[in-house]
Order: structure tokens, then sequence, then C-alpha cells
């Protein structure tokens, strides 16, 4: 089977080179040159742990990945293609934006000759998949192509091994030529009797938003609850752990933090409830969930700088920039947000992230950059812990101790004892404790 891959960001590149890792030809295919130049040279656009050694092996060893600008010549030779572009949220409404999807839709319609399933793999609001077959229509015989959704649940930092062990793979169709297809594709993993969800495709459109949407919920009730527990004397962390322990509640993303950011609950739960107001239907769990994520940081920033009354001319050590873990992805962190607030305060930032500080400069060019957590925390008035990088969880407080100005902490992900930390002669605050 030959694979086309338009896209060639977090969820393009992994599928692609996780296709490969099955034994499929794959092309991938993006318009940004330079990007296409770098991946030639198997250099990794981005940083997520085990891609750059997979790309390296189907690129130069199996020789089944390869990378291109040019989709119009790449699109006829395809039995699959996967659209995988990016659908960030419209800068005036919150809606997604679907421009690259449409733009992809009107390059592949023309080029395709013999039968070819053109998958959506990108989050897209219900009815995108079906409005891409109409677009398809206008240049193709309806026998010439069957339209796809096949929504993508990898997470950042674990991207490899989500897609190769997924919990679930959702497949939505309307053809059984098509649906055949989806199962031989997927074949390797169904031997691993990795479940597949065969449904219709404004059902799978639908699931992919459904799961973002119930996450993020679970992430800003705990955090809510958070805010309760700070008033009464409660401890969240044991509130979150006995809740987990129930089967019908489960323990994931029920960490109290800092809200939710990233590349994707932010901006789905967004289309999610402007997809709602279209049919009139009242998602207010969903605005108040946005709500309370908004809101979220500003409050953190203005608890920090209320607790010591920080001013001008203090210093302030942010560790973690990314919005989570093992990825360099800035986007939407709620890490940088505080980061802004604070400097619009006049605090000074000095930061470290293992692998995010190039894409945090590019947003924040008054981030004092700092090659380690130490270096970071020397002369600092304050530590904020804002993502739980590996390397964050047995810093060595002593050490610290020493290169302070102040010792307060303010751990964001609750990644600490507090006791042990008061014991050493820090200050701790943490989320909800
Ligand atoms: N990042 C995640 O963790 C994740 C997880 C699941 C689903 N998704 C969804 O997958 C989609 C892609 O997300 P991403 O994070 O990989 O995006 P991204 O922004 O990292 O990458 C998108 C890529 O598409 C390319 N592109 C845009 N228009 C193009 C065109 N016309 N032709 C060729 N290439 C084009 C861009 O140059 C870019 O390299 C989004 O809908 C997102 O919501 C993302």
């Amino acid at each position: 089977m030959k694979l086309v891959i338009v896209g060639t960001g977090y969820v393009g590149l992994i599928t692609g080179a996780c296709f490969a890792e099955f034994g499929y030809n794959v092309i991938c295919v993006d318009k940004n040159n330079d990007r296409i130049n770098k991946l030639n040279n198997a250099q990794c656009p981005f940083y997520e742990p085990g891609l750059e050694n997979l790309l390296l092996k189907h690129l130069t060893v199996t020789k089944l990945l390869s990378f291109t600008n040019s989709l119009s010549e790449v699109v006829a030779d395809a039995d699959i293609i996967f659209i995988t572009v990016g659908t960030p949220t419209k800068r005036v409404e919150n809606q997604a934006d679907l421009s690259a999807v449409w733009e992809v839709a009107e390059e592949i319609g023309k080029k395709i000759f013999n039968y070819t399933v053109v998958v959506t793999k990108s989050t897209v609001p219900v009815g995108t998949t079906l409005e891409l077959k109409n677009i398809l229509s206008s240049n193709l015989e309806s026998d010439k192509f069957d339209v796809v959704s096949n929504p993508e649940f990898l997470r950042e930092g674990s991207a490899i091994n989500d897609f190769l062990r997924p919990d679930r793979i959702v497949i939505g169709t309307n053809s059984k030529k098509s649906e055949n297809i989806m199962k031989e594709l997927y074949r390797p993993l169904y031997l691993n009797e990795t479940p597949i969800v065969f449904t219709n495709i404004e059902t799978s459109e639908m699931i992919k938003y459904a799961s973002n949407s119930f996450l993020a919920t679970k992430i800003s009730f705990i955090n809510q609850i958070a805010d309760l527990c700070e008033k009464v004397g409660a401890n969240v962390n044991d509130v979150a752990k006995a809740m987990g322990m129930d089967k019908r509640i489960g323990s994931k993303f029920l960490h109290a933090g800092p809200g939710f950011g990233g590349s994707c609950f932010p901006k789905d739960i967004k289309a999610f409830v402007s997809t709602a107001k279209k049919y009139n239907i009242d998602f207010s769990i969903l605005n108040a969930v946005n709500d309370s994520n908004a809101i979220r940081p500003i409050n953190i920033a203005k608890k920090i700088l209320e607790s010591k009354k920080y001013k001008k001319g203090n210093t302030i050590a942010i560790l973690g920039l990314s919005f989570k873990p093992n990825t360099n992805d800035v986007r939407d962190s709620t890490s940088l947000k505080i980061a802004k607030l604070l400097i619009k305060k006049g605090i000074k930032i000095k930061s470290y992230d293992p692998k995010a500080m190039n894409n945090a400069k590019l947003e924040i060019n008054e981030l004092i950059e700092c090659k380690t957590a130490y270096e970071a925390c020397e002369s600092a008035d304050a530590v904020i812990i804002a993502t739980e990088w590996n390397e964050f969880r047995a810093l060595d407080f002593k050490k610290i101790k020493e290169k302070a100005k102040k010792l307060v902490i303010y751990d964001l992900r609750n990644i600490y004892n507090p006791k042990e930390l008061r014991d050493i002669g820090f200050e701790y605050y943490g989320i909800g404790t």
C-alpha cells in the first residue's frame, strides 16, 4: 500500500514514521520547504522522544519513507492520502480554521486518477469530511474516491508509543470498500488486538472532540476542587487519589495544576462549543471549562504576586516552559502565560527548560535563558515549578538553598512533599494543598 501524508507536524510525522515501521511505503508532504529540507537530512523539526531514530531508519535504511514539497506530483500514485494539516482556532471567531484542509482538498482533487481513499486525520468539526467529499466531487467521479474520518489520539511526548499501541482506533466511513482498505491498513494493530471502532463519518469526527473535551473537563474539575481544598484545609492530592480509585472515575487527568494548555485541548474545546452553538445546543459545561481554564493562569500569577508582594526588580525562576514534559511545544503553554503576566509586573524571569527554551524565547524575548535548573534558581526571590519534567522531580534543594536569594517554592504540579521542603527551610506553596 502506498500512503501519502499531507502535513509533517506532530501528527503527520508520527503517522508517516509509524506506518513506515509497519512496512508501508510512505511519502510525507509539506508546503514548508525548510521543514522538508531538514527532514530529507533526517533532522526532526521538533522534539519527540524516539522520532529522530525512526525517521533515520526509514529514510536511510529501509527507504520506506520520503519527503517532498510537491503534493501534486505524488497524489496519483497514492492508495490512501492522509490529511494531517493544522486546524487552529480562527482569529476572529472560535471556530476551527479549516483553510489548510480546503487547500489540500483543492489540490488533490485535480490529481487523483485511480481509486483513492482520502482520510481526515486532522481534528475537524462534524461535517468537515463530507464537505471535503463535496469539494473533491467537483473534480472527480464518485467511483474514483472515498472519504474517511480517522482521528488521531496520540499525545505529544509519548506519541510513538501512543500510535503503535493505541487504546483504540476510530474509523468513520460510508462505504464498505474504504472500510475494508482501512481495516487492511491497520491490520498490524488488529493482530495486537487493538480495538477498532467502525462507525459513520459524523460519529467519528464527534468522538475526537468529545474525548478531548471530556479530558479537559476532568482537569478543570479537579482544578476547581483544588481551589476549594485550599480554603477548607483539604488536600487535593488525596482527594484525587481516592476519587481515582473508583473505577467509574479513573485516576488519569485528575492532577490539579495551572490549567491545561497545548495545541489541542484549548482549540478543540473552542471549536466544539462553536459547533454546538451553530446547532443551538447549550454546551454550558464546556463553556465553564473554557472560562475556568482561561482565568486559571491569571489567578495563579496574581496569587504568586500577592503571596510575597513581589514587585519590579524581583527575580523569579521558572522551571519548565513547554506545555507538558517531553516536548518542546509551547503552544498555549500555561507556563508561558504565567511568565508573561509576571514580566508585565516588572518581575525578571530566569528560566530553564530541557527542550523548549528556543521556542519559548521566540514567544517571550525577555526570558533570561539558563543552562540548568540550578542556574535559573541562582539569586532568585522564588522558584516556580511549572512543567513536571522528570529532571525537576528530584532536584537537590540543599544546593538550591545555597544559590537562591529567598527560599520560596511554588510547585504548580504538586511534585514535591511540602514537609520535606519546609524542613529544609523553604516556604512551600502547592496547588490545592
Ligand atoms: N499535536 C497533537 O498532539 C495532536 C494530537 C491529535 C490530533 N491533532 C490534530 O492533528 C492536526 C495537526 O496537528 P499538528 O500538531 O501535527 O499540527 P502542526 O501545526 O504541528 O503541523 C501542521 C503541518 O501542516 C503543514 N501544512 C499546512 N498547510 C499545508 C498544505 N496546504 N500542504 C502541505 N502541508 C501543509 C504545516 O506546514 C505544518 O508542518 C490538527 O488538527 C490537530 O488538532 C494534534
